[in-house]
């Protein structure tokens, strides 16, 4: 029985390592949106024969919302697992799409909300959908680095970035990317709290440096993050690689690893206590109605 699996940021990092761990099983027929359709195109020629026929791909700029809501409105066969795991984070000041959004809410949240909004119809009942979190949105987990924890703020605040005395610097951008992660999980936790045979869950990839996520970031970070970083890291609590954090995620995508429905699990595959708001529900309905907006515009 083949299984549609739809998969966010494949192009690189996680994403990268996640579908080449999914292609090992035959049934499993990939469905990738990317923003680069040439850079897509060499990454299915990667696969040979038959394994690049299981691969499709479509334009998707999560940066724009028009984009995803055109490329949303062009699939129309059952998905049977999503894995949102594209992701940005800007290190130096705060990034506005062409929406008018801060970058870090608007790709890492809203248009993964709204893409799923959109493809809400295509989504078979005993689906699997998961979310990327991290260590970030924890306000104990990752301070060393400079993130104070998810900032759970109104979402027209979230939209324009302005978290408190930090306007447009790096510690800004710290904190809508902890804030953004922490809003992934929330938003699984919600839906897994609705009536529903589908199982949502999150997932905290571990450190994982040497990936492509600090490319924005200053030319002295790039390369602490890429050379440097994956060496210390290997001596370091909590920290992973894409090829390890994929094996886990790829078990629990293909439900050979149990999971119960708003679980947050860690790349080692045990459970974790997300950081919360205090008013959880509410305040996850309040982002819903914020975003919701966005499905229709
Ligand atoms: N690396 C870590 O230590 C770490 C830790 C915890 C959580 N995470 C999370 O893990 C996930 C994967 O990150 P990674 O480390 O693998 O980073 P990565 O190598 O930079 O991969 C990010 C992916 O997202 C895609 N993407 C970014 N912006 C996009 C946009 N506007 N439209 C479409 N696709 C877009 C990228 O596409 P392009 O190739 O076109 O740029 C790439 O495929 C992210 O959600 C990240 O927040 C990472």
């Amino acid at each position: 029985m083949t299984l549609n699996a739809l998969i966010t940021g494949a192009t690189s990092g996680l994403g990268l390592a996640l579908i080449k761990q999914l292609m090992i099983n035959d049934d499993i027929h990939l469905i990738l949106p990317v923003r680069d359709l040439q850079r897509g195109q060499q990454l299915k020629d990667s696969f040979t024969g038959k394994d690049r026929q299981r691969i499709s791909l479509i334009e998707m700029d999560l940066s724009s919302l028009e984009s995803v809501r055109i490329a949303a409105d062009s699939l129309d066969s059952p998905i049977d697992i999503v894995m949102l795991n594209a992701g940005v984070q800007s290190s130096e000041k705060t990034i506005y799409t062409q929406d008018h959004l801060e970058q870090t809410f608007a790709v890492n949240h809203l248009a993964h909300f709204v893409l799923l909004r959109k493809i809400e119809h295509l989504i078979t009942p005993e689906a699997i959908i998961g979310w990327v979190g991290s260590g970030t949105h924890h306000p104990e987990l990752a301070k060393a680095f400079g993130f104070p924890g998810a900032h759970y703020i109104g979402p027209e605040r979230l939209s324009k970035g302005e978290f408190e005395g930090n306007a447009n610097t790096s510690q800004a951008s710290r904190d809508a990317y902890g804030t953004s992660k922490g809003l992934n999980i929330l938003m699984a936790r919600h839906l897994a709290r609705q009536p529903s045979s589908r199982t949502y869950f999150s997932f905290d990839p571990g450190l994982m440096p040497g990936t492509g996520l600090a490319r924005e970031g200053s030319p002295a970070l790039k390369l602490a993050w890429k050379y440097v970083l994956p060496i210390v890291a290997k001596f370091m609590k909590g920290t992973s690689t894409p090829t390890r954090s994929a094996a886990m995620l790829s078990r629990i995508l293909l439900k050979s690893k149990k999971v119960e429905t708003g679980d947050y699990l860690e790349y080692t595959g045990s459970l974790l206590n997300p950081f919360m708001p205090e008013n959880e529900e509410s305040y996850a309905i309040k982002i819903c109605d914020f975003s919701d907006y966005f499905v229709v515009a």
